[in-house]
């Protein structure tokens, strides 16, 4: 791995065995985007890859008889206003109300390993082998404002890892309107675009389109990143690729807060990707001595198709983005009681429940909504973190020791972020909601947003919470969003400041997060939105697992994890077993295909265990034993392949596969039934083709093994009988393939 700096031609070369990514410092002293695709070998000067024609309407940036000009230039970070028609990466409105910049090279700096980005959650590197950094800065002299583009490449993966820093060095204050994180631009427009989109309980759905003339892209409004609407991440991929051959960008931001995304083809099919904070919701004032430092966004390439670079993404967030105590550990089998109870308990109910989970093989009891305050239904209480004693006699505390009694670890659900204007905490400070003077402030589930640029909320607040931690055996916590941002305003700032609300109040997010995850660093934090509302990856820099979706119907969850796991790792995904018919859709499936859709997440259940039968509390019994045994390779310890598109046809098909190639789980799960079918083949992905793996599965409760070779497995696929499916239940049935290498085969690989 190596950045290279060619000193007389100005260019830089960051390339490791993946990639090759090139910037030439141009005779302008702007930088220029060369090259970023597979590894070329190194040489003194690309020049010759700098494209310069005469055009009509050209707008030429030197004197004659230079042909520069920046519409038709690959630019590294373009800015507004000096020739370039398209969207730029930066603009900066000064105090004379231009907002004209040309940001040229001063110095550079190269060294290894990853700085941290201050105050934002970001990748991180744990021994300086890992990855270099180049840091370029550059000055815009008229407004003396510096920037600094700073590149982080990965040594074993194709990655690299960028983001922006505005400094104003001068005395008159500027206003940043646009500072993206990074750009990138291609010399040709022949990509898809895929995108991962859909609403509440149908989150992250793989959407693609082709690429055309303007502008295409992903935005999300909602202060939570793009809300379960938009996810930060595109990918651009050539029309042939697939999701196992051929090539494909991705592009992910590390930010859960407004969010842009952005593609630009030229009639000149030059194609450029914007990715950073919206600037639909965004300025920022910035004043002598200050810098202001961009989100990351993680660029990934692969020839591999669009599982490859999903397998790279997995590898760098479970491994380098997730952190502490929880990131490299199995995660707990838990009960929720939410769709078992909702508002409807008492301590005693929970008591039952979690003495029900223990006799299971349950590990972890939570309590989710309605713990707190007055908080009998959704209207109130929201702010007051509190325990309503006459619900819980014993207070949190007093239960987490009875749960810890039972032999269970005790988790708790809370939504910090949040309060009802029925509640304690807003009689004693009506200040502390979000909200625009003289204007109605927009309820969403009655509940309104707090002020998180503010300093004394989120101490207030964290005061609160810590208390009950400090107090209480509490080994979980579920960190619930459960609405969007309206009427963003703060009091506290000022009129030249409101535009820095929202990327504040992710500021204050991320400050609280960071001071209760090192205040204590042995709870699992899991992040939640409405489910899957705020499932990026800066939620996972703090939470090592998420709520995928409210949605827990195991037909519907094939689609959402199946999208989820596009950039996503295993170990992020909140996956549980509920009750039939299903709480969001009233569909009916059968008991092994939602435990065995569930075991591809972090694992639990969601329902009251009194309502199963004995046979079905049998198979639960079953379910935990097998994820018991099996979680370490699911969430740790493989790489995922997608097998078989619940988007494209009747069966979803996908495989983990532990890094020495030695175990793999795989699942097919089918919609509907089939009468009077063809023949079904299931083929793996990622076996070692010359080892003989024993195949284990269950059928009707019997179970069935045979073996055969990996190369058999992968390309002439397991025979599936139909009859098989119609015994697993038919309509929405599961098939759950469990494989062992008969003698193990050995491969050294990176993290
Ligand atoms: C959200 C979450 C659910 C549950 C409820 C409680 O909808 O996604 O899992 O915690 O809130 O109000």
């Amino acid at each position: 791995m190596a950045i290279i700096f060619h000193e007389r031609s100005g260019i830089f070369h960051l390339t490791n065995d993946h990639v090759s990514y090139l910037i030439r410092i141009m005779e302008n002293g702007q930088l220029e985007n060369l090259y970023y695709g597979k590894k070329i070998r190194d040489r003194e000067d690309f020049s010759h890859l700098h494209d310069e024609t005469a055009r009509p309407h050209l707008c030429v940036s030197l004197p004659d008889p230079s042909m520069l000009s920046m519409q038709y230039t690959r630019q590294e970070y373009p800015v507004y206003g000096t020739g370039d028609y398209r969207t730029p990466a930066l603009t900066i409105r000064q105090e004379n109300g231009s907002r004209i910049s040309v940001f040229t090279y001063e110095s550079h700096t190269i060294q290894r390993g990853k700085p941290a980005l201050e105050g934002l959650p970001a990748t991180y590197t744990e021994s300086d082998d890992e990855a270099e950094t180049l840091e370029i800065r550059l000055f815009d002299k008229v407004s003396s404002t510096a920037l600094i583009l700073s590149y982080t490449l990965f040594e074993d993966l194709p990655v690299i890892a960028r983001h922006a820093r505005i400094c104003q060095e001068g005395d008159a204050p500027v206003l940043i309107e646009r500072a993206m994180s990074c750009s990138v631009e291609f010399l040709g427009s022949d990509f898809e675009m895929v995108q991962l989109s859909g609403a509440w309980a149908r989150e992250r759905y793989v959407r693609v389109r082709p690429l055309e003339i303007g502008l295409q892209g992903v935005q999300g409004l909602a202060g939570t990143c793009g809300g379960a609407e938009e996810n930060p991440f595109l990918a651009l991929k050539r029309p042939h690729t697939t999701e196992h051959q051929g090539e494909v960008y991705g592009f992910s931001l590390v930010y859960s807060g407004n969010f842009l995304a952005q593609t630009e083809v030229s009639p000149f099919d030059m194609t450029r990707v914007l990715m950073g904070i919206s600037p639909e919701s965004f300025a920022w004032k910035l004043e002598k001595g200050e810098t202001f430092t961009t989100p990351e966004a993680v660029m990934v390439w692969s020839d591999r198709g669009l599982n490859g670079m999903s397998q790279v993404y997995h590898r760098l967030y479970r491994r380098r983005l997730a952190r502490g105590y929880w990131r490299d550990r199995e995660r707990p089998i838990l009960l929720n009681n939410w769709e078992g109870t909702y508002f409807d308990f008492n301590e005693e109910k929970l008591l039952q429940m979690a003495r029900k989970a223990k006799e299971v093989g349950v590990e972890l009891f939570v309590l989710d909504d309605g713990w707190f305050g007055e908080r009998n239904d959704d209207f109130r209480g929201l702010g007051d973190w509190f325990c309503n004693t006459d619900k819980i006699p014993s207070g949190i505390g007093g239960l987490s020791r009875k749960i810890n009694e039972i032999g269970l670890k005790f988790g708790l659900w809370v939504e910090l972020e949040m309060i009802n204007m029925d509640s304690d905490l807003y009689r004693a400070h009506p200040d502390f909601v979000l909200r625009t003077p003289d204007r109605y402030a927009s309820h969403s589930r009655h509940q309104h947003v707090l002020d998180f640029t503010r300093q004394e909320v989120v101490d207030h607040i964290h005061d609160m919470i810590a208390k009950i931690l400090r107090e209480s055996e509490i080994s979980y916590i579920k960190w619930d969003m459960n609405r969007y941002m309206t009427e963003p305003f703060s009091a506290h700032l000022g009129a030249d400041r409101q535009g820095e609300v929202m990327h504040r109040y992710m500021l204050g997010v991320y400050s609280l997060y960071e001071r209760l995850t090192s205040e204590f660093p042995q709870v699992l934090f899991e992040s939640c939105a409405s489910g899957g509302a705020r499932f990026d990856p800066g939620m996972l820099y703090y939470a090592p697992q998420a709520w995928c979706s409210d949605d827990t119907d195991a037909n519907e969850r094939c689609k959402i994890q199946y999208g989820t796991s596009m950039v996503y790792p295993l170990s992020m995904i909140g996956s549980h077993v509920s009750a039939v018919p299903n709480h969001q859709l009233s569909r009916t499936t059968p008991l092994e295909t939602r435990g065995a859709v569930a075991m591809f997440g972090t694992f639990g259940y969601e329902l009251d265990l009194d309502t199963l039968s004995p046979g079905e509390m049998e198979t639960v019994k079953n379910q935990i034993i097998r994820m018991k045994k099996l979680r370490r390779l699911i969430q740790t310890d493989s790489d995922f392949y997608r097998l078989l598109s619940p988007f494209e046809g009747n069966e979803t098909g996908w495989i983990c596969v532990s890094g020495d190639k030695s175990r793999a789980a795989a699942l097919l799960c089918q919609r509907l039934n089939k009468v009077n079918a063809s023949w079904l083949r299931f083929k793996l992905a990622g076996l070692e083709e010359n080892t003989s793996y024993r195949v284990t599965f269950e059928v009707g409760g019997i179970t069935r093994s045979f073996t055969a070779f990996g190369d058999e497995l992968m390309y002439a696929g397991i025979p599936v009988e139909r009859e098989d499916l119609l015994r697993q239940g038919g309509d929405f049935a599961a098939l759950f393939y469990e494989l062992e290498a008969d003698q193990g085969v050995s491969m050294i690989r990176g993290f």
